[in-house]
C-alpha cells in the first residue's frame, strides 16, 4: 500500500499500561501512513489516551479537547483535516458524555478495541469528507472508467460498484478501495446497451461488494437487474462478488423471477466456524449462511454455488477448520476459491496473536481443496445427459470446435460452426471434466 506520510500526535496520561497502549496504537496506524510527531500543531490525527484514576480526569480531558478544537478548526479553515480520537479509560467510562459535550471528536475507543483503530480512522476520514491517499471521493471513482464500452466479446464485465464498508479482519480492500460507491442506474444501463450493441450477450456486473449496490435510479441490485433484463439482446446477467449480509429478499426473489439472471452465485463465506466468522468481523454465523442458501435454493432450485474460503485465519483451531469442512459438506459447491490466510499490513488480523503455522495452513488448504474438487467433479458429472442452453462465445481450442458457457458458468466444448457465436443454443452434455463439459449440438443429436 502506498500512502503519504501523515502526522500522528499522541497525548498519554496515566499508567505504564497506557504508555504501552499508545505505542500499540501508533503501530497499528503506521501501515496507514501515520508517523509520530511531537506537537499537535500540524497533526493529521491526535489521540488523547486517557486515565481515569486521578481526580477530575474527565475535566482535564475536556479542557485539552477545547484546546485541540481550536487547532482542528484552524486546520479546517485551511481545507485540511484533523482526526481527533479519545482513547483509554475515560473514553471507556464516559464515551457518550464525550460525544455529547465535544461533538467535534471523531473517534471514541475503549482499551479493548485498539485493533479496530485502522477501521475507525478509515471511517472517520470518510465521514469528514477527507481523502486518504488511497481513496477516491465517491463521485470521482467512476470517472476513471472509459466513457465508451470497449468491445469485450460475447461475455462482458461492467463495474457498477466499488469499495467496501465491511472491514473484514483480514482484508485490505476497505482501506485501499475506500468507501462503497455505486454508479447511477442510468449510467449502468447506458453502458450495458453499448456493450450489447458491440456484441455482448452476457454481462457480469462487478463490484467488491456488488450486492450492496445502492445507486440512484433503481431499488437496490434487484431493481437494477430488473431494468437490465429489459435490454433487447441481453440474454444473461450475472453479478459478483457478494456479501451474505447484503443478500436481501428482493434479490432472492429476483433469482426466482428473472430468467436472464443466471442460476449461479458466488457468495463468499470464508469460514464455517462461528468463532472465526466473529473474529473475521463477518457479522453472520454459519447457520445464517446455511439458512440463506436454503432460501436461495427454494427460490431457484437449480442454483449452483461458489464461494471463497480462507484457512488459517489467526486463532483457527482444528475444530474451527472441521466446522468449515462440515459447512462445505452440508452445502455442496459447484466451484470455489481457497486461500491460505496471509497478513495484510494495516488490517486487524495482521496484528492478532495466535497466527497459524504455515505447515498447518498447507495441510488445511490441501484438505479443503480435495473436498471442493470432489464436489466440483460431482456437480459437473450430474450434467452429463442433460440438454442445456449454452451461450456460444467463439471458437474452441481445437479445429472445428466451438466454446461456450453453461448457465452455471461451466466452460462447454462442442463440434460446431463459429457462426453460432453470440447465440444461446441447446446442447446435450456427453462428458464431464474437472473444469469443463463436452457437449453436442442438440440438432446434431436428432439427425444422428
Ligand atoms: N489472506 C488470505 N485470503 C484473503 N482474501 C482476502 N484477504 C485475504 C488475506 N489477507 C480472500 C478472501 C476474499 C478473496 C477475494 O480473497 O477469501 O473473499
Ligand atoms: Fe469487503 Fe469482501 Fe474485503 Fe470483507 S472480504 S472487507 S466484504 S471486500
Amino acid at each position: 500500500m502506498t500512502v503519504n506520510t501523515k502526522r500522528l500526535h499522541v497525548i498519554t496520561w496515566g499508567c505504564q499500561m497506557n504508555v504501552y497502549d499508545s505505542g500499540r496504537m501508533a503501530d497499528v496506524l503506521a501501515p496507514l501512513g501515520y508517523a509520530p510527531t511531537e506537537l499537535p500543531e500540524g497533526a493529521d490525527m491526535v489521540i488523547l489516551n486517557t486515565c481515569h484514576i486521578r481526580d477530575k480526569a474527565a475535566e482535564k480531558v475536556f479542557s485539552e479537547l477545547g484546546r485541540l478544537r481550536l487547532l482542528k478548526l484552524a486546520r479546517e479553515a485551511e481545507g485540511r483535516k484533523m482526526i481527533l480520537a479519545v482513547a483509554g479509560c475515560v473514553a471507556q467510562a464516559e464515551g457518550a458524555e464525550i460525544l455529547a459535550r465535544a461533538p467535534y471528536v471523531d473517534i471514541v475507543l475503549g482499551p479493548q478495541t485498539y485493533h479496530r483503530l485502522p477501521e475507525m480512522v478509515a471511517r472517520a476520514s470518510r465521514a469528514a469528507g477527507a481523502v486518504i491517499d488511497t481513496e477516491f471521493p465517491a463521485e470521482q471513482k467512476f470517472d476513471f472508467l472509459p466513457d465508451a464500452a470497449a468491445p469485450q466479446g460475447v461475455t462482458a464485465f461492467l463495474t457498477i460498484q466499488e469499495g467496501c464498508d465491511k472491514f473484514c479482519s483480514f482484508c485490505v480492500v476497505p482501506y485501499t478501495r475506500g468507501a462503497e460507491a455505486s454508479r447511477p442506474a442510468a449510467d449502468v444501463i447506458a453502458e450495458a446497451r453499448r456493450m450489447v450493441d458491440l456484441g455482448a450477450r452476457e454481462i457480469t456486473l462487478l463490484g467488491q461488494n456488488v450486492n450492496a449496490w445502492h445507486g440512484t435510479g433503481a431499488d437496490g441490485l434487484a431493481g437494477l437487474v430488473r431494468l437490465l433484463a429489459e435490454i433487447d439482446g441481453l440474454a444473461r446477467i450475472r453479478y459478483t462478488t457478494s456479501h451474505p449480509r447484503d443478500m436481501d429478499d428482493a434479490l432472492i426473489a429476483a433469482h426466482a423471477e428473472i430468467p436472464a439472471l443466471m442460476p449461479f452465485l458466488h457468495l463468499p463465506v470464508q469460514s464455517g466456524s462461528d468463532r472465526i466468522l466473529a473474529a473475521m468481523n463477518r457479522k453472520h454465523t454459519a447457520d445464517e449462511y446455511r439458512a440463506l442458501i436454503g432460501k436461495l435454493r427454494a427460490a431457484r432450485p437449480d442454483l449452483a454455488l461458489s464461494s471463497d474460503f480462507i484457512v488459517g485465519h489467526p486463532g483457527e483451531t482444528e475444530q474451527d477448520f472441521e466446522a468449515t469442512m462440515q459447512l462445505i459438506r452440508d452445502i455442496g459447491f459447484a466451484q470455489a476459491f481457497t486461500f491460505k490466510y496471509s497478513p495484510r499490513p494495516g488490517t486487524p488480523a495482521a496484528g492478532a496473536g495466535m497466527q497459524v503455522p504455515e505447515a498447518e495452513k498447507d495441510r488445511r488448504i490441501y484438505a479443503v481443496q480435495a473436498l471442493l474438487r470432489e464436489q466440483q467433479a460431482a456437480f459437473n458429472a450430474q450434467c452429463v445427459g442433460l440438454t442445456i442452453p449454452v451461450l456460444v462465445t467463439g471458437p474452441g481450442r481445437h479445429a472445428g470446435q466451438i466454446g461456450g458457457r453453461s448457465p452455471w458458468l461451466q466452460p462447454v466444448h462442442a463440434i460446431g460452426p463459429v457462426s453460432l457465436a453470440g447465440q444461446v443454443v441447446e446442447m446435450t452434455v456427453t462428458a464431464s471434466h474437472t473444469n469443463s463439459l463436452t457437449a453436442i449440438l442438440k440438432q446434431e443429436r436428432i439427425c444422428a
